[in-house]
């Protein structure tokens, strides 16, 4: 089986890992942790960075940070990872869909205005896949209702917008590390900010919200998302080869667009637009209605074929948990519900080699058309 993400752990991760064991320093109290942070700060061009344990947790602090008043409702993409409606949803918020843009699968920037309501308070962007969000357009609309920008850019280390690092937009922006991202920890995320106050506030989220003066005496539940300095010892390896990485997911993303090409009834990823060049966080293909079957039966025929693939997210709107909770009863995306049903990536992490990708991609051909 060609497996669909396996990371490259081959520079400095066994020498820092060993300096922890050595040293003795394996929690979140070790010096991996702050030059990680610092390091990663400086790569997104922010004032702070808080290592977390994932990138879920990640968005439960930022948003928790934010201090929206219980109720409000925050706008976010229905395709995206559930991670996103679930931090809202946990901070008593209400989360409101826009569907995604047919060509690169992020928000559609055209649709916002309209989900804006009298208790809208912030805009949660999340980059998917390997584009960024168009996010002047969206940054202008933060603007001009006053809405706060959460940032999503689990998916998006080594990106830019017009240049500018992703995870610089938001006033409070994230990320996560798990092994299919462009770097990994095996778990681990990053909240990042220019706010002290929200850097503060995400730290003291953080960890169980332990404020002076008098330690284990709480004025707020916070929760344990420390990291431990392993992860971060990992972090800080990965992040030395971030601009080596970027560039070879660009060149496998590359490769596959030139062997994939030409295709009948199948869509490939959009290789860049004005603003930003795809980074393939994982290569995502849409199979056409003419084709006569879905993404579960390209699944199927991949997997019998040995090839490892996983299925597009699945709509915020059509998730059982949040319409049981009475959310999204209105709420239509033709976009999110198409390409969930008719889309999922092949093999794309970091240690697939040349030989593997040609093997995957003659794979696709033959099985899609059988
Ligand atoms: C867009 C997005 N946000 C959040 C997350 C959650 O990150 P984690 O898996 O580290 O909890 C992911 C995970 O893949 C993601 O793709």
């Amino acid at each position: 089986m060609i497996p669909v993400n396996q990371p490259l752990l081959d520079g400095n991760e066994k020498r820092y890992l060993s300096e922890c064991i050595d040293t003795g320093w394996v929690s979140s109290d070790g010096p991996f942790i702050k030059r990680f942070e610092d390091g990663f700060a400086s790569v997104v061009h922010r004032k702070h960075a808080i290592a977390v344990a994932n990138g879920s947790m990640a968005l439960v602090a930022a948003v928790a940070a934010l201090r929206l008043e219980a109720g409000a409702e925050v706008i976010l993409p229905s395709f995206t990872i559930i991670s996103c409606a679930a931090a809202i949803v946990r901070a008593g918020l209400v989360p409101v869909v826009v569907d995604a843009d047919p060509a690169t699968f992020n928000i559609d920037v055209s649709q916002i205005e309209a989900a804006i309501s009298l208790r809208t308070r912030a805009i949660m962007v999340v980059h998917i896949y390997g584009l960024p969000c168009d996010m002047d357009p969206i940054l202008d609309i933060a603007r001009r209702y006053s809405l706060k920008v959460i940032e999503d850019a689990a998916e998006m280390h080594g990106q830019t917008y017009r240049g500018k690092p992703c995870g610089c937009f938001g006033d409070i922006s994230i990320f996560s590390f798990y092994p299919n991202k462009h770097i990994t920890t095996g778990e681990g995320g990053m909240i990042v900010t220019d706010s002290d106050v929200l850097a503060a506030r995400s730290r003291d989220l953080r960890n169980l919200c332990f404020i002076p003066p008098r330690r284990f005496v709480h004025d707020e539940l916070g929760h344990n998302m420390r990291m431990s300095n392993l992860q971060a010892a990992l972090g800080v390896a990965q992040l030395e080869r971030l601009p080596t990485f970027v560039a070879r997911k660009r060149a496998m993303g590359s490769l596959y667009n030139e062997l994939l090409k030409g295709m009948p009834d199948v869509e490939l990823p959009l290789a860049s637009t004005d603003y930003a060049e795809s980074i393939y966080w994982v290569y995502g293909i849409v199979v056409n209605e003419s084709i006569g079957f879905d993404a579960d039966e390209a699944i199927r025929r991949l997997s019998a074929a040995g090839v490892g693939t996983r299925p597009f997210f699945w709509p915020m709107h059509e998730q059982p948990v949040l319409r049981r909770m009475g959310y999204f009863a209105q709420a239509r995306c033709p976009v999110a519900e198409r390409i969930a049903r008719r889309g999922f990536y092949i093999p794309s992490g970091l240690a697939l080699t040349e030989q593997q990708i040609r093997e995957v991609a003659g794979i696709v051909r033959e099985v899609i058309h059988k």
